[in-house]
């Protein structure tokens, strides 16, 4: 692994980690947790509806609000992230994030995990499916 991080010095606020891009559902690294990604994301409208089969995936609200709509047991409910709230996605549940008003996002989840699963709908054009970028901040 070469990609450069920001967490090879020195500390980075998340504001200006978040200022230093504008794509949408295109997640930025901002540092590594062990083996795990910490990554950011801006985002408004849907994301695809996917599952992660080997990892759970955790989400903390930045900015905004995100709502996270899930499949479980053959029912379908949505859960409400307003800012500052957390959520974790078990592993191998359908999901599909969206913020009719966008939002800013954290999420924690083991490097290589791709944004778009290993299971999923048609990958819409909006959508990035990435295992994360480098922050170029
Ligand atoms: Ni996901």
């Amino acid at each position: 692994m070469s990609r450069k991080t920001a967490d090879d010095s020195a500390p980075i606020a998340l504001s200006t980690a978040f200022a230093s891009f504008e794509e949408l559902w295109s997640p930025r690294i901002v540092t590594r947790v062990n083996d795990y990604d910490v990554r950011v994301a801006k985002v408004a409208g849907e994301h695809v509806w996917h599952a992660h089969d080997d990892t759970d995936e955790f989400f903390l609200v930045v900015e905004g609000e995100l709502h996270i709509s899930l499949r479980e047991d053959g029912a379908e409910r949505t859960v409400t992230l307003p800012r500052g709230s957390v959520f974790t996605v078990p592993q191998g549940v359908e999901h599909r994030p969206y913020a009719p008003s966008g939002a800013s996002i954290l999420m924690f989840e083991p490097t290589g995990t791709l944004s778009v699963g290993d299971r999923h709908e048609e990958i819409p054009g909006h959508v990035d499916a990435t295992t994360g970028h480098a922050l170029d901040a």
